[in-house]
């Protein structure tokens, strides 16, 4: 009997770990990342991030854990002054040949000139789907809300809690979505002057250096990706259940919709499904369907 009741207690202890697995993680970048380049060019406490870039390295961290489907948010604040040549990229990606990836990047610009907020998707290792916009505020004077919510049915390109982009689910149509990889969390800051701000054109004024970027409030509200995940374990009380769950398309309320297409139609400077000289007029089929 005392046997068969330590089986049960330990059944039921590996059953509450196993829940306990897939909490959301909390805002802390010392608990939460490690750095992958630049140990000296990186400033990491609890909640605050530094990245720094001058000639001799960059920056860049990634988080510990991999997530299958979450929302991943972070605060950032861009390279002020002349950033020309400068990037910051936050994404998450998955490892591998045939990776996923679900990126926001930050190319600078000239003093003065306006930053492009740059969007775009990897399914299996193939990318080319590239949306870019143009901050409607100074993304260098304050922190910033940027969000990838990913769940089974969509991938939302938040900015400050308004979406700019979805991407969704048409796997059942033939066209890849990505769900079968865990992806990590990813920040960085690198030299990309040989093509990131006008063409390339304007390089990166190493006399300003270092230049710094900052973040805050890392948060991954996210399923952790083990191998596998069990969806419904990664209901988090602060979003939505049919986030993770639902089947259905526009989980976004009509008043985000809006405020979405105001945005796009505002502020989009790029759009890959409207570029038919580059592909040759035999566009990607998303592009064909309805987007959100
Ligand atoms: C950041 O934006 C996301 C998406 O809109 C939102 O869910 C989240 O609450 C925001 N975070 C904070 C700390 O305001
Ligand atoms: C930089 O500014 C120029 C001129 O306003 C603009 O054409 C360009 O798109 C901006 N962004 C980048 C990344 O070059
Ligand atoms: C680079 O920055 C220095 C210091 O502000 C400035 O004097 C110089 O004109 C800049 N060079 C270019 C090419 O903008």
């Amino acid at each position: 009997m005392a046997g068969l009741r330590a089986k049960t207690l330990i059944f039921v202890l590996v059953a509450a770990l196993a829940t306990l697995d897939h909490t959301f993680v909390e805002a802390d970048f010392i608990k939460n990342m490690i750095v992958t380049w630049g140990q000296d060019h990186i400033g990491m406490t609890g909640d605050n991030l530094k990245l720094v870039l001058d000639q001799s390295a960059g920056s860049a961290i990634r988080s510990k854990v991999a997530h299958l489907f979450g929302s991943v948010e972070m605060f950032l604040k861009l390279v002020p002054g002349d950033s020309a040549g400068t990037v910051v990229a936050y994404y998450l990606s998955s490892t591998g040949t045939a990776h996923d990836e679900i990126d926001f990047e930050f190319l600078g610009n000239a003093t003065g000139e306006p930053y492009t907020i740059h969007t775009n998707l990897y399914v299996q290792g193939k990318g080319n789907r590239e949306q870019q916009f143009r901050p409607w505020f100074n993304p260098t004077t304050g922190f910033h809300n940027y969000t990838i919510h990913w769940n089974p049915s969509e991938i939302v390109w938040f900015v400050d809690g308004t979406p700019i982009r979805v991407f969704r689910n048409y796997e059942k149509e033939g066209i890849a979505y990505p769900n079968k990889q865990g992806m990590k969390v990813f920040a960085s800051l690198w030299n990309a002057d040989d093509w990131a701000t006008q063409g390339g054109r304007v390089k990166t004024n190493w006399t300003l250096a270092p230049f710094v970027a900052e973040g805050r409030r890392y948060r991954a509200r996210a399923c952790l990706w083990q191998g596998s995940v069990s969806i419904k374990q990664c209901a988090d009380p602060t979003v939505p259940s049919n986030w993770w769950t639902s089947p259905s398309f526009s989980q976004l309320t009509t008043l985000q919709l809006t405020k979405m297409q105001k945005i796009r139609d505002g502020f989009m400077i790029y759009d890959y499904c409207k570029d038919t000289n580059r592909f040759g007029g035999v566009m990607p089929p998303e592009c064909s369907k309805q987007q959100f």
